[in-house]
């Protein structure tokens, strides 16, 4: 039977696309398998690579914070990415990168079973809504046939250099609270 901690031994030992050859160690995602909410990121950037674990860096620090803002605790979450290694320089994640490493992330989230996806940046949306703007559809709820629901969100990394997209996401980050408190 699979389990995450199956999932997290393939990944340490993935060598199926580039990414490998420069990662310091690989990031397959943490939080509890009861998660309600699974946020899905890009990829591990510098300090992620460096200590293996997801959204510890600059970015991480403000979506964390803004996780406690809203109310959830860490159980009630499970934070992953797209793809499980750092791109080079923190570029962005080639496409065939993101869907060699698909597999690891299809697994998690049917282990994990969330009753909302949420997707930062468009890398991530990606998965979901591949011919849309983010510009135009952060925040929105959809539903999806499985019962699931699925909302993107900006990137907690754009919201450091921008107080516009900061507020925004805070803004979509308490509707996203709201809308689950009332599921
Ligand atoms: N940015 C991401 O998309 N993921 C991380 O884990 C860290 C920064």
């Amino acid at each position: 039977m699979d389990s995450l901690q199956i999932i997290a031994d393939e990944i340490a030992a993935c060598t199926k696309c580039e990414l490998c050859k420069g990662r310091t160690n690989t990031v397959p995602g943490e939080g509890s398998v009861q998660a309600k909410i699974l946020f899905i990121g890009e990829g591990p950037g510098a300090q992620e690579d460096k200590q293996g674990r997801p959204f510890v860096g600059r970015s991480g620090k403000l979506l964390r914070e803004m996780i406690r803002e809203v109310g959830w605790k860490e159980e009630d979450v499970f934070i992953a990415n797209v793809v499980k290694c750092r791109p080079p320089g923190n570029r962005d994640p080639k496409p065939e990168e993101i869907a060699t490493c698909q597999s690891y992330l299809n697994r998690q989230i049917a282990l994990i079973d969330p009753k909302i996806i949420v997707t930062l940046g468009r890398h991530a949306m990606g998965r979901e809504l591949p011919e849309m703007k983010i510009s135009q559809v952060h925040g929105k709820v959809f539903r999806r046939k499985n019962g699931r629901y699925f909302v993107p969100l900006y990137h907690p990394a754009v919201a450091l250099y921008s107080p516009a997209q900061k507020v925004t996401l805070m803004k979509d980050m308490k509707k996203l609270a709201k809308f689950i408190s009332q599921l």
